[in-house]
């Protein structure tokens, strides 16, 4: 099986890189990434060997098309992906997340690719704080941010593609994942990563806000799952019923870091900030069979600071920039 993974050197899909490898070894592998600020050669220098990585951008028609007629399987990763980024300066997110999607489900269509589109649930909006309600399959997407908006484009696009051309498409929107290789610019990184230089961690608005967080490794263990037994056409939820505030998250990881619980600060909040996610995974479960391996969230959370710990290396190169651009927004 030759598969092309676009946004390999990305967190998630480079994560998704090192599953191959162990899940389906004689599977030939190609990233194709188009190593933004986003992308760290660190990754890709880290790859199994074999791996193949082609440097361009999904947006790119004639590259797309040479790529997709040599691989039966896509699974798309590449996207710009943060919130902050996106209310700074939207136009990247519409060329890839919308552009880029349709540029590759036309080469499936061409070629006869099977096509799994990686997305979020933030398609959905948000939800009130302190209910019990779920996204499910049904919910109607209602995306509030420019990111949110641009990657709900690229969904219905897939959508399309499939009842309209009868692409082999799926499509997967999971929580918020965190874990190894994940750029400093998200919370989870940002906050571990201040702490390790002796900084207070930085919470919007009152830090009440929710997320439904799951580990990197379950999020590709339920892509892969999809991709065996997705039903063309579908899009499924993918969650690991992992609700926290963000402040219970700050407060974890101060307790991990031996620090006071008070030892953060609250700056301005995001516009437009959404409340709450929660994800219902029982269609996915159902379906598949698939559960989440990483479900103490305590230990989970302790070994990501243990991997940035360790690997400042890999992390070093970007602070500065990221912290840069989160000050010159204040
Ligand atoms: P990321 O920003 O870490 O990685 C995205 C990768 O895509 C980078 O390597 C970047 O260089 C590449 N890329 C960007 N534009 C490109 C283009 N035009 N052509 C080719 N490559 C391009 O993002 P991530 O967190 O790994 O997210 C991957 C996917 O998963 C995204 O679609 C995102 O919406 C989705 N998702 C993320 C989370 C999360 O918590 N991080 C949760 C649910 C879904
Ligand atoms: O839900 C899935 C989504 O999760 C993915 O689609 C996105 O690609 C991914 O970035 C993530 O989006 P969020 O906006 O939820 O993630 P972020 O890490 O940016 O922020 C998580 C929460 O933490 C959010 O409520 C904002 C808050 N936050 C973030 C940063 C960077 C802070 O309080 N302080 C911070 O410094």
């Amino acid at each position: 099986m030759r598969i092309l993974v676009p946004g390999g050197a990305g967190f998630i899909g480079s994560n998704f890189v090192h599953t191959l490898h162990h899940e389906r070894p004689s599977w030939e592998v190609t990233v194709l990434d188009a190593m933004t600020y986003a992308a760290n050669p660190a990754t890709v220098a880290g790859f199994p060997t074999g791996t193949e990585v082609v440097a361009g951008s999904i947006t790119d028609a004639t590259l797309v098309d040479r790529l997709v007629r040599s691989h039966e399987v896509v699974v798309n990763f590449a996207a710009e992906s943060h919130n902050d980024a996106a209310l700074a300066s939207p136009e990247p997110f519409v060329q890839t997340n919308v552009v880029g999607t349709f540029t590759l489900l036309e080469a499936c269509r061409s070629h006869g690719a099977r096509f799994h589109h990686v997305s979020t649930d933030e398609v959905f909006g948000d939800l009130p704080l302190g209910t019990p309600e779920a996204f499910t399959e049904a919910t109607p997407l209602r995306p509030s941010s420019p990111y949110s908006a641009t990657k709900a484009g690229g969904d219905v696009l897939v959508g399309a593609w499939a009842r309209s051309f009868g692409v082999q498409a799926t499509v997967s929107r999971c929580s918020n994942n965190f874990g190894p290789f994940q750029h400093v610019e998200k919370f989870i990184p940002r906050q571990i990563t201040t702490l390790l230089d002796g900084g207070r961690p930085q919470v919007y608005g009152t830090g009440a806000n929710v997320r439904d967080w799951i580990h990197v490794d379950d999020h590709n263990s339920a892509v892969l799952a999809l991709l065996d037994q997705g039903v063309p056409g579908k899009a499924y939820l993918i969650g690991a019923r992992c609700e926290k505030s963000n402040l219970d998250v700050v407060r974890t990881l101060l307790e991990l870091f031996g620090l006071a619980p008070d030892f953060y600060d609250l700056v301005a909040d995001r516009p437009g900030h959404d409340l709450r996610y929660a994800i219902d995974p029982s269609l996915l479960e159902g379906d598949t069979g698939w559960a989440p391996a990483h479900t103490d969230f305590h230990s989970a959370l302790k070994e990501t600071v243990d991997w940035y710990r360790d690997n400042e290396q890999w992390w070093r190169p970007t602070k500065a920039a990221t912290e840069e651009f989160y000050r010159s927004r204040a």
